[in-house]
């Protein structure tokens, strides 16, 4: 006899295919495990250090024995710091008991959708799409309606296109501003204009912020600060991106009062309070965190503004500068098929890795993601190697 080994059917949908996305990356990691010189400009992953203060507010609260259980909606003093930033750049005010902490936004959002969805459910999001929903959309077996946006526009989140693709079934709307990979960012008046609709239609619009504190050329309106009305909204960020925090695992949802209880219900089924030092130095970091984000974001726009350059730079290639963000997109084709193309030749020829935008959704297909998460003089290494790579290419030569 053998033991027949029988699996849930929510272990059977995580076994998604994720259209190779990462492909050329692991390519990237084995080429540079066997001594090969790779750049990696495909990861999301600050590549600065965590700001030492945050390091000894960790300490201290290590030091004062902040080593146990903690609550299930997040620490009160965390919430209340959260609850404070979101006071301050909305026009409604926040409670702490309007806020949810999570390890990491990505936890959020798969809490959130668990409390609203059902196996079946429609659910409604834009692509390009940060390829990480892919992976809780199919645990939770939502029917996922993509929107394609305008490539033209830099993949602009427009409510019309949105509300276009709105069904009788849609029960969520999700939304991710200021966006990864192309770095768009709504306006206050279209979010209020897709958050009224949303409500009129009953429908929960849920906004990803996680890039809320990276912005470049304006400021992030956050989607309750644009609402109307907050029964329908719910928004999700976390320190990850912005305080160069990715591994300490703090996020958290601001949700509606019928919502919260919930989400604290599967939050302490599930993860049963999130560290407790750790959620000390997040409320350190958000209360002290201006200038070292400040430094951060200058950082990031250098790079921004350098990449942009010298990629419109380049005959054949295109690249529009992005709001917000760690990403820049980048037109790869008519000289070549596309993004996935490029990116696979770039890897042979040149050992530079980037993500090809099919990953992201077939409206990126044209395009190559370049993350800003690497300093200046790694990013004019790369150029020089893909300004060589597209010289190489037979079709430049009539480009001139
Ligand atoms: C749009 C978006 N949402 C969420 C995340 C993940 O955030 P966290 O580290 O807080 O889980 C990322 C990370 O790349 C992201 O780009």
């Amino acid at each position: 006899m053998v033991f027949k080994q029988q699996f849930s059917d929510l272990s059977e949908r995580l076994r998604v295919d994720d259209g190779n996305v990462w492909a050329v990356s692991d390519r990237a990691a084995e080429m540079a495990a066997a001594g090969a010189d790779v750049i990696k400009l495909c990861v999301g992953d600050p590549d600065f250090d965590t700001p030492a203060p945050i390091h000894e507010a960790v300490a201290s609260s290590l030091e004062a024995g902040r080593t146990h259980y903690s609550p299930a909606q997040g620490e009160l003093e965390l919430r209340s710091a959260i609850a404070d930033l979101e006071t301050r750049t909305s026009r409604h005010p926040c409670s702490p008991e309007d806020v949810v902490v999570f390890p990491g936004a990505t936890n959020a959002l798969y809490t959130v959708l668990s409390c609203l969805l059902n196996v079946g459910d429609e659910l409604l999001v834009p692509e390009p799409m940060y390829v990480g929903y892919v992976g809780f959309l199919a645990a939770i077996g939502a029917k996922v309606r993509h929107v394609p946006l305008n490539a033209e526009r830099n993949f602009a989140l427009e409510p019309e296109k949105i509300k276009a693709a709105v069904t009788d079934n849609t029960k969520v709307v999700l939304v991710n501003t200021p966006g990864n990979p192309a770095g768009n960012m709504m306006t206050r008046e279209e979010m209020a204009d897709l958050a009224a609709f949303c409500w009129r239609r009953n429908i929960w619009l849920i906004c990803d912020e996680v890039y809320s504190m990276i912005t470049y050329n304006r400021r992030h309106v956050s989607l309750r600060s644009a609402a109307e009305k907050l029964d329908n909204v719910i928004m999700v960020d976390g320190l990850s991106k912005s305080h160069a925090m990715s591994g300490w695992r703090i996020g958290w949802a601001v949700a509606p009062q019928s919502l919260v209880p919930r989400l604290v219900n599967f939050a302490g089924a599930t993860v049963f309070g999130c560290t407790q030092f750790v959620q000390d130095a997040a409320t350190w970091a958000l209360r002290h965190d201006e200038y070292y984000m400040s430094l951060m974001r200058e950082e990031y726009q250098r790079r921004r503004d350098f990449l942009v350059e010298r990629f419109n730079g380049i005959k054949g290639l295109s690249c529009q500068s992005p709001d917000a963000g760690m990403f820049v997109m980048v037109k790869v084709t008519p000289l070549f098929s596309g993004g996935r193309e490029f990116a696979e030749g770039l890897l042979d020829a040149q050992h530079v890795s980037l993500v090809p935008g099919e990953g992201f959704g077939p409206s990126a297909k044209d395009f190559v993601r370049v993350t800003l998460a690497q300093p200046v003089s790694v990013l004019a290494d790369a150029m020089l190697r893909i300004e060589k790579f597209v010289k190489a290419q037979p079709a430049s030569e009539k480009l001139k």
